[in-house]
């Protein structure tokens, strides 16, 4: 074989410099991993879907009357209490707000009235500073309605504390 012939087939048979340099394992490792960080950087991310947080609310121990100013007449916040738990029904002050249907609960234990489904005044205890409204009379189809009652309160309003009898050792410790 002539020697021009045999130098030109081995220079054919070398890679060329350029591809030699582009192609080595540094390179690659190097695209590698340009490739998974786009990758990183632009995969979907999964947010976690929290469900909103409730405000935060202090628990309160309220009664008959430190209960009463919560009627909606004042900038203050709408309560009323039902079998002992006080909910904020401030969101549904077209309801219970003043004007509302249901006013007369505002501010007030609603149970009786609820149980009886009468917004009347007489539903209402009387003495303020009196026991608290033991329900005791009520029939069984009062009493699953006044629970009917509970349960779509649960759902829509927050409870911010409890009712409990001017006297009640709970009140004193809450006024301390
Ligand atoms: C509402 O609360 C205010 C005190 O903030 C009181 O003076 C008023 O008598 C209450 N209204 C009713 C209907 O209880």
């Amino acid at each position: 074989m002539d020697y021009i012939e045999q130098r030109m087939g081995q220079e054919a048979a070398k890679p060329t410099p350029e591809v030699q340099t582009i192609a080595t394992p540094i390179n690659f490792i190097l695209l590698s991993l340009f490739v998974f960080t786009l990758y990183y950087q632009l995969r979907p991310k999964k947010v976690a879907a929290l469900p909103p947080a409730p405000p935060p609310t202090v628990f309160q121990t309220f009664t008959p009357p430190t209960l009463q100013p919560f009627n909606g007449t004042n900038g203050k916040p709408i309560y009323f209490a039902v079998r002992g738990r006080v909910f904020d029904v401030s969101t549904g002050r077209n309801f219970y707000g003043p004007g509302g249907p249901y006013e007369n609960f505002a501010g007030r234990d609603a149970s009786r009235g609820l149980a009886h489904g009468s917004f009347d005044e007489d539903m209402l205890t009387k003495d303020l500073e009196g026991p608290l409204d033991d329900l005791k009379d009520l029939d069984a189809d009062q009493r699953e309605s006044l629970r009917g009652w509970e349960e779509r309160f649960e759902e829509k309003y927050l409870v911010v504390g409890k009712l409990v009898a001017v006297g009640d050792k709970e009140a004193e410790d809450a006024k301390a």
